[in-house]
């Protein structure tokens, strides 16, 4: 009887195996992958290795075979349609595999945006739900990488950080605490039929990354909010929920989330 994890290849799978490692014998941990050369640590590891590709159906009845729980990493394909199609193979696979418990990574507070990736969480639960099998819905929050995309090393340069102008706040995690609370769930405990919001407990704003920045660098950082500023990444981060919190993750994971500061600190190259 064993975990069963998808997208092990991924960023947030292998830190899951990690995670996984430290609680479980790795006889137990099945990784499927689309890239059977790019999975050769798992071998070292112990791990059984098994093909799952999202697109060919007939890999995915056998990856999740024996099944007694199989963690469902969504899709990385850039277009929700694909994706819909894509999930729904996982799906169909994990019923016909009889699998004893199924955990999907879903996202945040998904009936509160109406975008079309928000769409795509909220069908594939929905689907989930139709098989009957025991679900976990593992809400993932926004990864807190999307600063990487702020500008940090220039908002250090020049003291100022460029916002758009809003009420923000951000209930961001690391994939590292993801990983940890998603670890926790496969291991330890009941946790049927249960949804998840796997956030940060309390969300942080621009000026405690304006401080984090300021404390990090050892230079003054203020906010500068510009109403012409062009980056993509607001138009995105105003039709989710990035503010609401919950404790679901802390609980898990027994402790605190990463702080603000250790979390910001690989997407600054100049400190
Ligand atoms: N919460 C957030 O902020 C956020 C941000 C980005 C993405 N996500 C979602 O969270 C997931 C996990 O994140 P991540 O950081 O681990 O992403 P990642 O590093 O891109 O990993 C995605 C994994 O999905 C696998 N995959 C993609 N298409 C597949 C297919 N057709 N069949 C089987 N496997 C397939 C990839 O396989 P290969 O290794 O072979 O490419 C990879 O292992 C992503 O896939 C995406 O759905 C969430």
């Amino acid at each position: 009887m064993s975990i069963v994890i998808t997208g092990a290849n991924g960023k947030l799978g292998s830190l899951i195996i990690e995670q996984l490692l430290r609680k479980v014998a790795a006889d137990q941990i099945v990784a499927c992958v689309r890239d059977l050369e790019k999975a050769g640590r798992f071998h070292e590891y112990g791990i059984e290795v098994r093909l799952c590709d999202y697109d060919k159906p007939d890999t995915l009845e056998q990856a999740f075979a024996g099944a007694f729980k199989l963690l469902f990493i969504a899709s990385s394909n850039q277009d929700d349609t694909i994706r819909l199609r894509q999930h729904a193979h996982v799906i169909e696979a994990a019923k016909k595999s009889q699998v004893g418990h199924l955990l999907f990574t879903s996202f945040a507070f998904p009936e509160q945006s109406s975008i079309s990736m928000s769409h795509l969480y909220m069908a594939t639960e929905h689907a989930i739900l139709t098989t009957g099998i025991p679900y976990t819905f593992l809400r993932n929050s926004l990864y807190t990488d999307f600063v990487g995309v702020l500008g940090l090393d220039a908002a250090v340069a020049t003291g100022e950080l460029r916002i758009s102008p809003g009420e923000w706040s951000f209930n961001t995690v690391t994939r590292e605490d993801l990983a940890q609370g998603i670890a926790a769930v496969l291991s330890e405990g009941d946790h049927r039929n249960k949804i998840y919001e796997l956030t940060a407990s309390r969300s942080w704003t621009f000026d405690d990354l304006a401080a984090a920045l300021s404390e990090l660098s050892g230079k003054p950082v203020t906010i500068r909010e510009d109403a012409e500023i062009q980056n993509w990444i607001f138009g995105f981060l105003r039709k989710i929920n990035t503010s609401s919190a919950s404790p679901d993750l802390e609980r898990l994971i027994g402790g605190s989330v990463t702080p603000l500061r250790e979390s910001i600190r690989p997407f600054i190259t100049t400190i």
